[in-house]
């Protein structure tokens, strides 16, 4: 069976664009929708570029009311019927009833060398920490926040003179590298981490 996957976004997309490109590329999944907390995130437009349905449920109107902002983005998801849920710069804290419909089929990309520095500002943390490696890992999703196993990582060395910006172009490089070859490989039943130099 081929999975179908739905994606969620909420800015530019570029780990999106190349999670489609490699399902439309490899066959190895169908792109099925591009979901977004906002409706201005250019990552939409690149999507149905690609072919792909968007959908997007605006968070600001439902407050603190996750529940809320949740049934309404849990419409267009399970009209797309996805088998895996893919986080792809999905800035929004998810509830554990929203985590626990997608157990075990839910991933995300984070930049960080989890463990280490979950949640924001991670290469500034990585640089405050005068850390000589950064990087990035995806793993599946569980109720704590950038938690969860750990299906891939690639490693990317600091610079001398690095500062987050610098070192964030690269560690998005490096994703990119990741993040498809992750999926391919959950796809396909891989669960050990994928660990790229
Ligand atoms: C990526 O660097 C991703 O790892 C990060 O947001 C960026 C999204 O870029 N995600 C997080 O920080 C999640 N906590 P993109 O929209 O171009 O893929």
């Amino acid at each position: 069976m081929i999975p179908r996957v739905a994606i969620l976004i909420s800015g530019g997309g570029s780990n999106m664009v190349r999670l489609v490109e490699a399902m439309q590329a490899e066959g190895f999944a169908t792109p099925v929708l591009v979901a977004s907390n906002d409706a201005a995130a250019s990552g939409l437009d690149r999507a149905a570029k690609l072919g792909v349905p968007t959908a997007a449920i605006d968070h600001r109107p439902f407050g603190r009311d996750r529940a809320a902002f949740e049934a309404e983005l849990l419409k267009p998801i399970l009209a797309a019927a996805p088998d895996v849920l893919c986080l792809a710069g999905f800035m929004r804290v998810l509830t554990p009833e929203f985590v626990g419909r997608f157990a075990g089929r839910m991933l995300n990309i984070h930049p960080s060398l989890l463990p280490k520095y979950p949640g924001l500002h991670t290469h500034q943390r990585a640089l405050d920490a005068g850390d000589t490696e950064a990087g990035c890992t995806v793993h599946e999703v569980t109720p704590v926040l950038d938690d969860g196993p750990i299906l891939g990582q690639a490693r990317v060395a600091i610079e001398p003179g690095d500062s987050a910006d610098t070192l964030a172009a690269r560690v998005l490089v490096q994703e990119h590298r990741l993040y498809p070859a992750v999926l391919k490989r959950f796809a396909s039943g891989e669960r050990t981490p994928l660990l790229l130099g």
